[in-house]
């Protein structure tokens, strides 16, 4: 089996980290907490277009490149938690148990064997979360108020935390938006690719006008890109006209290392790291760690 992260020769050192680690005293809180991490959710109420894939192998790249990541398992299918190789009997507590307030971060999150990332898994209770939660006080940010809690013991230690969203629009994937920065979409090249994403964005601006201000769409991801399909090129285009500059340059191709890494319980990014749908990740990984230093950057341009 490789080494992890350890044999991982990603291409992208060259772009640092856009997120400075929280140093030691970060687990103290005071006047001058440090930023916690920058959170995003990885959704699309389609299932089945790259989501759980594109959220382990941008989680695999950051953590190559020296950050601290957590990757939210927030599906009850559990993909993410397969694909990063946590036995189902090792499930509980993970993301149910944080988001009801169950359990404390700490006890629901486990290691992975990539340096510098863990995941917090997703059980099957997690299917029945979406209708637990509709009689709950504050039903919209229990997963907000959960990581709040946590600020000082464990969410600290993140610089980046991505949540792997249900393929729903669901009260789960409205407590990510909640509780997140920005969203990331993928999105398949294929046909009605574009189908429902209207859906998507109103949620997110009514999430945004309403219960989180700072919530964004922060890229859309092509996924599954075949250049050499007429089909894939028309998606492709349309969705840059419709998106403009969300759209990430790097597109992932649709690649069979891809879809055979979850069964080895590995990102691709180690299954295989030469692969061409490796190298797409990596290119993705230092795009969005680009995409972020400028918009940091841009905040803080005195107006
Ligand atoms: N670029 C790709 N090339 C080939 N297969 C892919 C690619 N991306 C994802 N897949 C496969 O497609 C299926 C759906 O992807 P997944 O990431 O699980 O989507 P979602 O989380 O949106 O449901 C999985 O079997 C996955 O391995
Ligand atoms: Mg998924």
């Amino acid at each position: 089996m490789p080494s992890a992260a350890g044999t991982l020769a990603l291409n992208i050192s060259e772009v640092p980290p856009t997120v400075t680690p929280s140093s030691s005293e970060s687990t103290t809180t005071g006047p001058s907490t440090p930023p916690g991490p920058q959170i995003f959710a990885i959704a699309n109420q389609k299932g089945g277009v790259g989501k759980t894939t594109t959220a382990i192998n941008l989680a695999t790249a950051l953590a190559a490149v020296g950050e601290k990541v957590l990757l939210i398992d927030l599906d009850p299918q559990g993909n993410a938690s397969t694909g990063l190789g946590v036995p189902r009997n090792e499930r509980a507590p993970g993301a149910y148990e944080f988001i009801l307030g169950l359990s404390p971060m700490a006890q629901c999150i486990r290691t992975s064997q990539i340096p510098g990332l863990s995941v917090m898994p997703a059980s099957v209770s997690l299917a029945g979360a979406e209708i637990e939660l509709i009689d709950m006080e504050r039903r919209e940010h229990r997963l907000f108020d959960a990581l709040a809690a946590d600020e000082s013991a464990a969410r600290a230690q993140w610089t980046t935390i991505l949540i792997d969203c249900p393929p729903s629009l669901g009260l789960v994937t409205l407590n990510a938006f909640v509780a997140v920065d920005a969203v990331l979409v993928p999105l398949q090249a294929e046909f009605l690719a574009l189908e429902g994403i209207g859906a998507l964005v109103n949620t997110v601006e009514r999430i945004k006008k309403r219960l989180n201000p700072k919530l964004h769409i922060a890229g859309v991801v092509l996924t599954m890109v075949d250049r050499r399909n007429v089909l894939s090129q028309q998606v492709e285009a349309d969705a840059r006209q419709h998106f403009g500059e969300l759209v990430f340059g790097t597109t992932i191709p649709r690649n069979v290392r891809i879809a055979e890494a979850p069964s080895h319980g590995l990102p691709v990014l180690i299954y295989d790291n030469a692969c061409a749908g490796s190298q797409a990740y990596i290119l993705l990984a230092s795009e969005f760690i680009r995409r972020r230093r400028n918009a940091a950057a841009a905040q803080q341009v005195p107006s």
